[in-house]
């Protein structure tokens, strides 16, 4: 029989991440080495590290990122210093929870649209629906809305699998082979989505964040890569965290059922302690130009941190000795938040948080809210190296027959 935890948890000492990355692992919680790395392992250490402005982006591919041919403004993920802060003051009205609220009704009916799309095919992969609901959803936020021709997901899915490390240390060879399949990928994002996005925004400005770069004169290079940006940061950790979490439930008809009858703010807690416990980022990199303190320890300019964010997120010093266990509602000491730092912390915070949460919640209880749902095959779990993301690929789903759907229908 299992042991209660502390918190009233069923206690297996198994943890319930379906992601762990055991090769990422080391002993214990203190900042250790890791070839030229330094990795931290702890959540205190690793908040500290990612909350210090002293230290800069390290990740996703820094280093090709900040020597991007005739390109002015960095993207906002590598920026720093007041340039940065400013980007983000300038963008936060984009993700205020009034701004995610109204594409409420925008997302509410892309779900429903996805859900009979699934009723009536009978079948369906859900990793491909989960890619589509993020990708049109965070268009709208970027502005990405008029492209030459439908399949902008496959397009930026595309440039995100091109096998290179977004790892500082990372060994990537740049083959001729590579430069060409990448640079087509994301030349044909930028021809039959960028480029007529920027057109329309020029002739006619909206609210949204095309139209802001082009009011501070950004070039289309800088726009693309802005562009290119929003689509990994936003749309692909989205579309996994969707997956995941249905995957999750699915396999857990209590959790599922508490999801389904919950609450908003119920619904919610499940999600943050899914993805507590599967992270989709799972190492976050910074770099220091000048020397930093962890705790009591202090690391000279020059240093490369890698965060672990998977044991951060169960250590058990800040998340209870239920740690690895699923436990929504888990009691957390003060300025904890229940994903742990699966949005990262300090100037570099996911943005994008709430609106993640929200459109998740929005399609999953829609899908989940069918009792004939069922797995017809289970996923495949891989990373993408480039952001250090897990990849949950051929979720295939089965919804009943297509007069049962038309019957019941989707609520909101
Ligand atoms: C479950 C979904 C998501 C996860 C797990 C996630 C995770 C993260 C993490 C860990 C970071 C911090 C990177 C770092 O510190 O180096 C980040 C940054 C960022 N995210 Fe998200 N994100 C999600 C959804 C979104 C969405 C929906 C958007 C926008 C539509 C978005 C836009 C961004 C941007 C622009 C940044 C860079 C911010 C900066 O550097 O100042 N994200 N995200």
């Amino acid at each position: 029989m299992t042991e209660p935890s502390p918190t009233g948890c069923p206690f297996s000492g198994k943890t319930d991440s379906l992601t762990r990355r055991t090769e990422l692992l080391t002993d214990g919680y203190d900042i250790t080495p890791r070839g030229e790395l330094l990795q931290a392992q702890s959540y205190s250490d690793s908040r500290t590290i990612l909350k210090d402005t002293k230290v800069n982006q390290a990740g996703f591919l820094a280093d090709q990122a900040s020597n991007a041919q005739g390109s002015v403004h960095p993207p906002v993920l590598y920026m720093s210093g007041e340039e940065h802060t400013e980007m983000r003051r300038a963008t936060a009205r984009y993700f205020t929870p009034t701004a995610v609220n109204s594409y409420g009704p925008m997302i509410a009916k892309l779900a429903d649209d996805m859900v009979a799309e699934l009723a009536h095919k009978g079948e369906m992969t859900l990793d491909d629906l989960s890619l589509r609901l993020a990708v049109q959803v965070a268009s709208n936020v970027v502005g990405l809305t008029s492209s030459r021709l439908p399949g902008m997901e496959k397009r930026i899915e595309a440039f995100v699998s091109t096998g290179l490390d977004g790892a500082p240390d990372a060994n990537n060879r740049f083959t001729p082979l590579r430069d060409v399949t990448m640079g087509g990928a994301v030349g044909l994002f930028f021809m039959l989505d960028v480029k007529p996005a920027i057109e329309a925004r020029k002739k006619a400005p909206k609210d949204d964040l095309i139209s802001y770069l082009l009011e501070r004169d950004y070039s289309d290079q800088d726009i693309l890569t802005e562009c290119i940006t929003y689509a990994t940061a936003g749309m692909i950790t989205t579309r996994e965290f969707i997956t995941l979490a249905a995957y999750q439930m699915l396999k857990n008809p209590e959790l599922r059922a508490d999801y389904v009858h919950g609450t908003e703010s119920e619904r919610h807690a499940i999600l943050h302690e899914l993805l507590r416990l599967d992270p989709v980022v799972t190492m976050l990199y910074r770099h220091t130009n000048q020397e930093v303190s962890v705790g009591e320890q202090t690391f000279p300019a020059g240093t490369t941190f890698a965060i672990n964010i998977q044991t951060a997120n169960v250590d058990p010093a800040v998340m209870g000795e239920d740690a690895e266990q699923l436990c929504p509602h888990r009691p957390l000491p003060k300025g904890v938040q229940a994903q742990g730092l699966a949005f990262g912390d300090g100037p570099h915070r996911c943005p994008g948080a709430f609106l993640a949460i929200k459109e998740s919640d929005i399609f999953l209880r829609r899908l989940l809210m069918w009792n004939d749902l069922e797995i017809v095959r289970h996923p495949s779990v891989g990373y993408n190296e480039i952001v250090k993301g897990y990849e949950l690929r051929g979720l295939r789903l089965r919804l009943g027959r297509p007069q049962d759907a038309n019957r019941q229908g989707a609520t909101a």
